[in-house]
């Protein structure tokens, strides 16, 4: 008898195992699907801001990742300023700092969001 309770309890035990696996399989693959459609979008966004970085030539007076003019580094730009203040840097530099030697950018809202999305990307890299 001991021993049949002994085995029933092996059996018990392995199969809570197996359960709890299939368990926290589902509970951690479930969000990954869910997680993939928007980092895609966004890397998509990111790279369609890079050519747009690269058509304008941003990078005669700024680098960024050790490319371009190093006069004005643009790395981690996302944690220095807000996301509104990228932008007007962009737009209309002016506003920012009247006496800048830099020429507001007439872009698509398109461009726009895309040059910002990549600008903020590198902060989190
Ligand atoms: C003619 C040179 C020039 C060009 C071209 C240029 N910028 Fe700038 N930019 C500056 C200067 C000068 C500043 C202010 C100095 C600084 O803070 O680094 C500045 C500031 C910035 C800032 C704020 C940087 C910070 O750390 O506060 C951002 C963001 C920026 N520019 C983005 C761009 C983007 C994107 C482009 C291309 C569309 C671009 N710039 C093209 C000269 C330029």
């Amino acid at each position: 008898m001991r021993i049949l309770l002994a085995r029933l309890l092996v059996a018990v035990t392995g199969l809570v195992i197996v359960l709890m696996a299939a368990a926290f399989a589902l509970i951690r693959n479930a969000p990954r699907d869910a997680a993939v459609a928007p980092s895609a979008a966004t890397s998509d966004l990111v790279a369609r801001g890079r050519a747009v970085y690269q058509a304008q030539r941003c990078g005669r007076c700024h680098s960024l990742g050790g490319e371009g003019n190093p006069a004005h580094p643009l790395d981690g730009v996302g944690a220095r300023l807000v996301e509104r203040d990228i932008r007007k840097w962009i737009v209309a530099p002016q506003e920012m700092n009247p006496r800048v030697a830099k020429r507001g950018y007439a872009l698509p809202a398109g461009e726009l969001d895309a040059l910002v999305a990549y600008l903020r990307a590198g902060t989190a890299n």
